[in-house]
């Protein structure tokens, strides 16, 4: 499974010879410069929520790419009068796709659309087949509903996690995610984008290690095999 970093939230999953992108804010990134929206591959986007920081390039990687979305009930239809198709699911439910199975997971945040109109709840996702099993909590303070995780899915192999604080949690509560997800290899994101989130990584590394857990740092367009 090869996991790409794109900057922000924004990841690509290379599956079972699909590719799913989450989150895809690239284009109105300025440290994402570097990746040309209109190069990305897509099977499906993943949309943990509306915040423009997270659904911005949806339009133009389906009308390139042909992807279906899948998220809440409320995004999926905010984006089908603009030509989107989509699947639409809702918290505690999971749905098998043709690259895995996905569970559509609490987050605690806000959820409105691009244009202010209801977005719904936000998510998070948790994903799975017989390979891999991997989270991406999307935007998201720290709940002990992510203690409910590792009950209902198959043990996670690395996690997604927002680092920035001030609209996420911060590195200090992504370490006690790490231990109610029972997952001690952590993807940082959410980060650096702007000013409110721009964190000192060498802090972070020292606490991670501190604690006996990975935190690994993609550079933008860095791509690993997890
Ligand atoms: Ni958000
Ligand atoms: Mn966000």
């Amino acid at each position: 499974m090869k996991v790409t970093y794109l900057g922000h939230a924004s990841l690509s999953v290379e599956m079972k010879g699909k590719n799913i992108i989450f989150d895809p804010f690239i284009s109105g990134n300025e440290l994402a410069q570097n990746i040309d929206v209109n190069s990305l591959k897509a099977d499906y986007i993943l949309l943990t929520h509306g915040h423009a920081d997270h659904v911005a390039d949806v339009e133009v990687i389906v009308k390139n790419t042909g992807a279906k979305i899948v998220s809440n009930f409320e995004v999926v239809n905010w984006f089908a009068p603009k030509g989107v198709t989509g699947h639409p699911m809702n918290h505690g439910g999971k749905w098998k796709f043709d690259f895995g199975t996905v569970k559509f997971v609490n987050a605690i945040h806000s959820s409105s659309m691009p244009d202010g109109s209801y977005g719904g709840n936000p998510g998070g996702f948790v994903v799975w087949n017989n390979e891999k099993c991997f989270y991406v909590a999307g935007d998201t303070a720290l709940t002990e509903d992510m203690k409910i995780i590792p009950k209902t899915t198959p043990k996670l192999d690395f996690c997604v996690l927002p680092i920035g604080d001030n609209f996420t949690m911060g590195y200090e509560e992504a370490l006690i995610a790490s231990d109610y997800l029972k997952c001690d290899t952590v993807i940082a994101y959410h980060y650096d984008t702007f000013g409110y989130i721009v964190i000192d990584k060498d802090t972070v590394k020292k606490a991670f290690k501190e604690a006996g857990k990975k935190i690994i740092f993609l550079e933008i367009g860095e791509s690993i095999d997890m």
